[in-house]
């Protein structure tokens, strides 16, 4: 249904009241992306977070995404549209691979933990990294074994391309891109064989092996936009699809997804009746439960990334 179109300066009066800036992952609902000032990757929405001037943020995305920009600006209020809106992979994780690991690895180690992981995952690891800066922040560290949790399949891929580290996996994945499926995407493919496959390094290593590029949402929508070439299949959450028209319009370029277009649920939790009552409300709230001790933990492990990624 069509927006009201007194909405964008209905919500940006809101902004203005509450000292509110509106920060926006590519894979919640296109009408969210168009209200929020800001819109991009998890490196990007995190990285961002730090340099503006507003009080609050509100981080229209999933929880983890809210708690790290309170992890790296405690001094702000961050308010999140769907306090419920998690993703399931953030939690895929058990102590008890991380003590074994150190157990057996002692100071030759450094655990890498994606972004896409709790407060007190993050507060367990040594630096945390995103599907943009993986590969980079993996091939710096100094030790010469890397624990990578959550993901199994992002961390294949760095084993993949940073072949000098020993990698130790860990048995999460994202639900929505796991299941995304070989068949569709070669059916797809013989459809269209002039079409570039861009695949988010979240998917299968059978499905990555198909891919002529692999990256972030942000990668895949700046592969998109400069390459010359003018069909592409995407491998990713749909979300993206707005910004890529966004980006490439005029281009006469045209994208394709598998038979069964992967969406992410969660993401999919934050509408705009729920970003428009946020901002009038203030609900949402992020606060971190740990102790402080753990709190400066899981903040440091996001510095570092910051630090690796600059
Ligand atoms: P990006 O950092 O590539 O935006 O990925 C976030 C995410 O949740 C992918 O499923
Ligand atoms: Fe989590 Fe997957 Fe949704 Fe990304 S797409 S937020 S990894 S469930």
């Amino acid at each position: 249904a069509e927006l009201p179109a007194e909405l964008p300066a209905f919500v940006a009066r809101l902004k203005e009241d509450r000292d509110a800036v509106v920060l926006a992952h590519y894979y919640v609902p296109p009408a969210v992306q168009d209200l929020a000032d800001y819109v991009g990757d998890s490196f990007y929405l995190a990285k961002l977070a730090k340099t503006l001037p507003q009080s609050t943020i509100v981080l229209a995305g999933v929880e983890f995404m809210g708690e790290s920009a309170k992890l790296l600006n405690p001094q702000k209020t961050v308010l999140l549209p769907e306090p419920a809106a998690d993703c399931p992979m953030a939690h895929m994780v058990s102590r008890r691979t991380i003590d074994a690991a150190r157990e057996r690895f002692g100071d030759d180690l450094a655990i890498a933990c994606y972004v896409n992981s709790t407060v007190e995952v993050k507060s367990w690891c040594d630096v945390c990294v995103t599907s943009s800066n993986a590969v980079k922040i993996c091939s710096e560290l100094p030790q010469s074994n890397i624990l990578f949790i959550p993901d199994r399949n992002l961390g294949r891929y760095v084993a993949s391309q940073v072949p000098e580290k020993n990698i130790i996996l860990n048995p999460g994945f994202c639900p929505r891109h796991e299941v995304i499926a070989l068949d569709e995407l070669i059916d797809i493919k013989e459809a269209h064989p002039d079409a570039l496959v861009l695949a988010h390094p979240e998917c299968t290593a059978e499905v990555l092996a198909e891919a002529d590029y692999i990256g972030s949402t942000s990668g895949i929508i700046e592969y998109a936009a400069t390459s010359s070439a003018s069909k592409f299949i995407i491998v990713t959450v749909r979300g993206v699809l707005h910004e890529l028209k966004r980006r490439t319009a005029g281009q006469n370029k045209e994208f394709f997804f598998t038979k069964t277009p992967p969406t992410c649920i969660n993401m999919d939790m934050v509408t705009v009746d729920k970003l428009v009552s946020c901002l009038i409300t203030g609900s949402g709230e992020v606060e971190i439960q740990l102790d402080d001790e753990a709190r400066t933990r899981a903040a440091l492990t996001l510095d570092r990334m910051l630090e690796y990624a600059a």
